[in-house]
């Protein structure tokens, strides 16, 4: 069986304050009146045989309803009371498939375009995770964006993979062309990957399986999970192992992380009305998300202002990556 295995955790904290803690940006329905967790579990429809949810408590409602809105019915859970990272998430996952079964990992804060394309990087990659591989899917590489991972290759095989390097590595990988931009999907064995997570990281294992032997129809205790080491399945495995291939991927990717990714899409997909223009003369790239119109005076330059219920973010466009740091500045932990 194919099952889309859709992770949901973060809170993403650079969107902040439209993005919060009860309402994190994958269930924000701005995008034409549905959410980016909406939009994942709908493209994914045709393309397997079931679901299963790797979230928290507090998103679990929230993903069951939206999931509910679209008629589909997901009952394959995991909820952690506690998050540890992706590695060990995904790891529990595979602990309650079945060892043949095809894992299909995908993120739920992710914009994707072109269908058509997306089905044959998806149908490539089942087809190389059914002969045993780890399979990652690879998208050209626009800039040295350091909150990714990066995939060196050679058609489909991998020669080596670095999660979030330094801005000079970065830069070292987009002018040398043959690396991508890792998309944080992947596909595999369930059983494919526990042997690669028992090999590379004995302790998550280990711990993993102590947790979800304890697990009450997916229910992780919190004891539990915290025995577990926090990590990511990019620094986890992904680093380390050596039956990687990548689908290299022609459609259009965004993982919408900060304001101006937000911007990129709205231009890309023509989405007009999630921001609109400040309204004044000899005013240059500058955006508002906001219920009233924006005016400006001339030389606005590159600014971006964000209008939540309780507040105003108001940034230039090329720090919208500090937004983490404002929100802990305005001591918003929700
Ligand atoms: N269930 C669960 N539990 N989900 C989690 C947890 C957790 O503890 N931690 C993160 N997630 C979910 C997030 O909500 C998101 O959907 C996905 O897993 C990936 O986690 P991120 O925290 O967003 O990872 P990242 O963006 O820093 O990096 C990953 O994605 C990049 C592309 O967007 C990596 O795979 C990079 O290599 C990749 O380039
Ligand atoms: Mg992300």
């Amino acid at each position: 069986k194919i099952i889309n295995v859709v992770l949901s955790g973060g809170v993403g904290s650079r969107l902040w304050p439209i993005s919060r803690q009860k309402s994190p940006k994958q269930f924000l329905q701005i995008f034409e009146g549905k959410s980016l967790f909406q939009y994942t579990v709908l493209r994914n429809k045709k393309l397997v045989d079931d679901y299963m949810l790797v979230t928290n408590e507090s998103q679990l409602t929230m993903a069951v309803n939206q999931s509910k809105e679209l008629g589909v019915k997901i009952d394959k859970k995991i909820i952690e009371s506690v998050g540890r990272n992706t590695a060990p998430a995904i790891t529990l996952a595979a602990l309650s498939l079945a060892p043949e079964d095809i894992m299909f990992i995908t993120p739920s804060d992710h914009m994707i375009g072109d269908e058509k394309e997306y089905k044959l990087a998806v149908k490539n990659a089942i087809r190389l995770a059914k002969e045993g591989n780890i399979v990652t899917f690879g998208i050209q590489p626009l800039k040295p964006e350091t909150g990714y991972g990066y995939i060196e290759y050679d058609a489909e095989d991998v020669k080596s993979f670095r999660e979030k390097p330094n801005q000079d590595l970065a830069i070292k990988y987009i002018r040398s062309g043959n690396f991508c931009w890792n998309s944080g999907m992947f596909c595999f064995k369930a059983s494919v990957f526990l042997e690669e997570i028992k090999e590379y990281q004995p302790d998550i294992y280990d711990t993993s399986v102590a947790a979800y032997a304890n697990s009450q129809d997916g229910f992780v205790a919190k004891d539990d999970m915290e025995k577990i080491p926090e990590d990511s399945i990019d620094f986890a495995v992904l680093e380390k192992s050596r039956i990687i291939k990548m689908v290299k991927s022609h459609f259009i990717w965004s993982d919408l992380g900060s304001f101006d990714s937000l911007i990129s899409y709205a231009k890309d997909f023509q989405n007009d009305e999630l921001f609109q223009m400040m309204k004044g003369e000899n005013i240059v790239n500058s955006y508002a998300m906001c219920s009233k119109p924006v005016y400006a005076t001339r030389g606005i330059d590159h600014i971006v202002l964000i209008e939540a219920e309780d507040c105003i973010l108001l940034i230039t466009k090329d720090k919208s990556e500090e937004v983490k740091q404002i929100r802990e500045f305005a001591g918003c932990a929700d």
